[in-house]
């Protein structure tokens, strides 16, 4: 969904883009150095026994690499990648129609695996741990199940919420890799790579400029590039340096710290309506008027991360941080985020 959510707002240029950014092979993967190295090691340890790769779960906010992970690990282990997510398997003939057409070898990838129907993954555990499906045929009296064997193929699930998998579908997976928000120099390197790759001419300043604004994330600096380069380009001499990066920021509403309007708006709501919280995220999304699945995924974990918001067992809870950010001073005997 996370990928639905943010690049549904993308126009079709924008997708075609992505793709061209999107990089194939693990020395084009900038950042995330312990889960890389250990996913190359399984990757040539499997090449080596030629064996097939043991399953494996990305985790972590959107737009961090986990659909590019998955690329590149199916492309590395030379084997091909079919592509498909939770929501979209809706019945147990979906999933077989998937795990039988695989060849020995292939990467099943299914994005949201969090999303899975319970009845669904019933039917993937024995096919994980066995690879063998039951499958029943033929209704009423003559129903029967049939036992198929599959091909000894690897299952790479994707989710922006591992805290939702049920136990035994999370330990089916040998390894399990989360995905943190990246530092800003990391995320500098993507976007030198990613102007390098639209033609763009950058200064490093101005790609420090769009990397430490881009809330630690390789999608939203890709983003940020793009519409950076439309104002460089109209207002300027298409040159990115650092002041052209941060006038354009400043247009689009990006503040110094990379919070955009929305995080704005939800720390704002928390304090303004909500006295600095607690307030339950139900309550939280209508009245800033998103999905509550959406403010969990997608805006939360940056918040809480960067020390503007708390969760509680009592819900939402603005900090101190935020009364700052917004210049606004908590109501007598309203402590921010003191329990
Ligand atoms: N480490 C990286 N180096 C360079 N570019 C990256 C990296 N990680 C991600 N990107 C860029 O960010 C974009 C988004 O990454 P990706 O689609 O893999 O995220 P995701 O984790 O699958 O997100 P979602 O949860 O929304 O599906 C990619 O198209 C790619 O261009
Ligand atoms: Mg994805």
């Amino acid at each position: 969904m996370a990928e639905r959510m943010i690049s549904g707002v993308l126009s079709k240029p924008d997708v075609a883009l992505e793709l061209t950014l999107r990089p194939s092979l693990f020395s084009d993967f900038t950042g995330q150095a312990k889960v890389k190295e250990r996913l190359e090691i399984a990757v040539q340890a499997a090449r080596q026994r030629g064996e097939a790769l043991d399953h494996i779960l990305l985790s972590g906010p959107p737009g961090l690499g986990k659909t590019t992970l998955a690329n590149i690990i199916a492309k590395a282990m030379g084997a091909s990648l079919k592509s498909t997510s939770g929501p979209t398997i809706e019945k147990a003939g979906d999933l077989a129609g998937l795990l039988t057409n695989l060849e020995e070898g292939d990467v099943l990838f299914i994005d949201e695996i969090h999303r899975l129907q319970k009845t669904i993954e019933e039917y993937l555990y024995p096919a994980m741990e066995d690879f063998k499906l039951d499958i029943i045929i033929d209704q009423g009296p003559n129903a029967r199940s049939v036992r198929l064997n599959l091909p000894r193929f690897t299952l790479i699930g994707a989710t922006t919420r591992s805290g939702l998998l049920t136990a035994p579908l999370l330990t089916r997976f040998a390894v399990r890799e989360r995905l943190d928000y990246y530092e800003a120099d990391q995320l500098q390197k993507i976007v030198v790579r990613s102007a390098r790759l639209l033609n763009l001419e950058i200064e490093e300043a101005g790609a420090h400029e769009i990397a430490r604004r881009s809330r630690g994330t390789p999608r939203i600096a890709n983003n940020l590039l793009r519409r950076v380069r439309d104002y460089a380009q109209v207002r300027h001499d298409g040159r990115i340096t650092a002041a052209v990066a941060d006038r354009a920021l400043e247009m689009l509403e990006i503040d110094q710290n990379g919070l955009d309007e929305m995080d704005k708006r939800i720390l704002e709501t928390i304090i303004v309506k909500f006295s600095g919280g607690p307030v339950g995220v139900s309550s939280l999304a209508v009245a800033v008027g998103e999905e509550p699945d959406t403010l969990e995924e997608v805006y939360e974990p940056y918040l809480i991360m960067e020390g503007y918001l708390k969760r509680t067992s009592q819900g939402r809870v603005a900090t101190e941080l935020s009364y700052q950010k917004l210049r606004l001073t908590p109501a007598k005997g309203n402590q921010p985020g003191l329990f």
